[in-house]
């Protein structure tokens, strides 16, 4: 039997921008899904999915998540014609539109298999093989949701354009940070949402390249408030992140609710992450006890919150 596990993830900047070579910063969640791989007699594979998560979430992303599973089985060469692989996957990630479930599906079988075959893979190749179960979900990941599901911790990512290696850098903020996800319990479509970017980026070109310069200028200022954990920089750099991805229009209604709910009860910054459109909505507290607060405020108005330490 083999064993795997992959990170959930939340993108702190940089969703969306980061598929068009943009940097962006995600931290790794404490939060992972994991993988148990059973070689048996038979032939193909068997999945059995005990992840906690959001009502439809697994129906809506089934089609994807097998093409998934077969592109890594695939990609680690696997030759599943004589033999059959038992696959369970469970763990503490909340299945969730947002918080990087499917890079860390992606991820945690790519361990297991590598386990229960003795492969040696490296993270780096691991990380190889879940990117290729990332493509199943949309034809151009940027790779941010693999890699921080792969190695961990918080990074500076940005994506190659012309297929050669990603730029991938570790931050080290001095301090833990405060953060509250809330959970918006709607189920987008990373693959429509970022085809509809992409129309609107080339029907709107001058548009667009302002709202990636102003975008590059929050990236920056971001990393550098990170690597000092000064948290009302990083809170302010949220808000005005949030408004670009409101004119991309990847920011729906609900996520523009659950960022005004947190702000107005204490959030240092607030902003959708992940692909939009619904999921996730993340929230920078100072300190406990306004992230009980917020965390609080949001479940009062019938919705999830998740309290986590980044940095
Ligand atoms: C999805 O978690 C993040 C997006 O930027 C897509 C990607 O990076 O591949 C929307």
């Amino acid at each position: 039997m083999g064993l795997g596990k992959g990170f959930g993830k939340t993108i702190l900047f940089g969703e969306h921008f980061v598929v068009y070579g943009l940097p962006a910063i995600a931290s790794a969640l404490g939060s992972y899904t994991t993988a148990e791989v059973k070689v048996v007699d038979g032939k193909g594979w068997e999945v059995i999915d005990q992840r906690l998560a959001t009502p439809g979430y697994k129906e809506k992303k089934y089609d994807e998540a097998m093409q998934s599973i077969k592109n890594v089985i695939e990609y680690m060469n696997i030759d599943v014609g004589y033999q059959k692989l038992e696959i369970i996957f469970s763990g503490d990630l909340f299945a969730a539109s947002g918080v990087g479930a499917s890079a860390a599906q992606a991820t945690s079988l790519a361990r297991a298999i590598n386990d229960s075959f003795t492969l040696m893979w490296d993270d780096e190749k691991i990380n190889e093989a879940a990117y290729e179960g990332e493509k199943a979900y949309h034809g151009t990941p940027s790779g941010i949701d693999n890699t921080a599901s792969t190695y961990g911790g918080l990074i500076w990512f940005v994506k190659n354009l012309k297929g050669g290696k990603n730029i991938m850098e570790v931050l080290r903020s001095p301090k833990k940070m405060a953060l509250v996800i809330a959970n918006s319990g709607i189920t987008a479509s990373t693959t429509e949402v970022v085809a509809d970017v992409r129309r609107l980026k080339e029907a709107n070109p001058k548009k667009f390249e302002k709202i990636f310069e102003d975008y590059k200028d929050i990236s920056k200022k971001a990393k550098s408030a990170l690597l000092k954990s000064d948290v009302e920089s990083i809170g302010n750099l949220m808000n005005q992140n949030h408004k670009l991805l409101q004119e991309i229009t990847v920011s729906g209604e609900i996520n523009d609710k659950l960022v005004k709910i947190a702000l107005s009860n204490g959030a240092l910054g607030a902003k959708m992450t992940g692909t939009g459109r619904g999921g996730l909505v993340i929230a920078l507290a100072e300190n406990d006890e306004i992230q009980e607060n917020i965390a609080k405020s949001i479940e009062l108005e019938g919705y999830d919150a998740w309290k986590t330490m980044i940095g």
